[in-house]
Parts: structure tokens; C-alpha cells; sequence
């Protein structure tokens, strides 16, 4: 599918559900591309980004908000920070 169909994600956490689920998920379905994720522990944050082909990784989530070639924000973070 060319890159201009596809739904841009941006993914908040790298940790056990982002990296055992969703971003499976998101590599299996050709209509969507993870163009980024952020985790506060940067290392989970690489770690997922060399796993998974993710060419931009941040520590703070706000980085990915500003960004106009992201279409969609995975929320992937403890349930206690999701209104935030
Ligand atoms: N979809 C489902 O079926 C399902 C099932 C269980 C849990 N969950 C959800 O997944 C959440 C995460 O669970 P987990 O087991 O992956 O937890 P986890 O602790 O393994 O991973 C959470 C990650 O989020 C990061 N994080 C915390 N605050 C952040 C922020 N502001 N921005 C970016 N990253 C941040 C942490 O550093 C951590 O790496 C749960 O709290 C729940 O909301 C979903």
C-alpha cells in the first residue's frame, strides 16, 4: 500500500502492551505505519523503535503531538495517565 494511504501512528509507551500487541498489531496490517513512539524510559523506547522499524523515538510523549505527519496517538501508558 503507498505510504500517502496509510494511517500514521504515533505510540505513547513501549512497554509490555505497546511491544507484545499493538505494535505487532500495527506491523501486520499494511494500512498503518508507526512513524514514532515515546517512553520516559528512553532505553524501552530504542529498544522497541529497533524492533519494530520506528524511525523517531522521543522520552517525552509532547514531542509527538505538534507533529503534522501523525494521524493517530496509540495509547499504550499505565491507565492512570490516559486523561492526561
Ligand atoms: N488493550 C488491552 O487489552 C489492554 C490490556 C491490559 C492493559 N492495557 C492497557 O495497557 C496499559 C499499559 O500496560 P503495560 O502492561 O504495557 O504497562 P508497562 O508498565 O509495561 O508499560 C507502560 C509504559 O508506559 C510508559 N509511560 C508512562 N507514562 C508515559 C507517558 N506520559 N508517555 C509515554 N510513555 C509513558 C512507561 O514508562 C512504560 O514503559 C495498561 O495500563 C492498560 O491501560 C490494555
Amino acid at each position: 500500500m503507498a505510504a500517502a494511504n496509510k494511517v500514521r501512528v504515533g505510540v505513547l509507551g513501549a512497554g509490555a502492551w505497546a511491544r507484545h500487541a499493538h505494535l505487532p498489531g500495527c506491523q501486520r496490517d499494511a494500512r498503518c505505519e508507526v512513524v514514532a513512539i515515546a517512553d520516559p524510559q528512553l532505553d524501552l523506547a530504542r529498544d522497541a523503535a529497533r524492533a519494530f522499524d520506528i524511525p523517531a523515538v522521543t522520552a517525552d510523549a509532547r514531542d509527538l503531538f505538534g507533529r503534522d505527519d501523525i494521524d493517530a496517538i496509540d495509547v499504550c501508558t499505565p491507565s492512570a495517565t490516559h486523561f492526561e
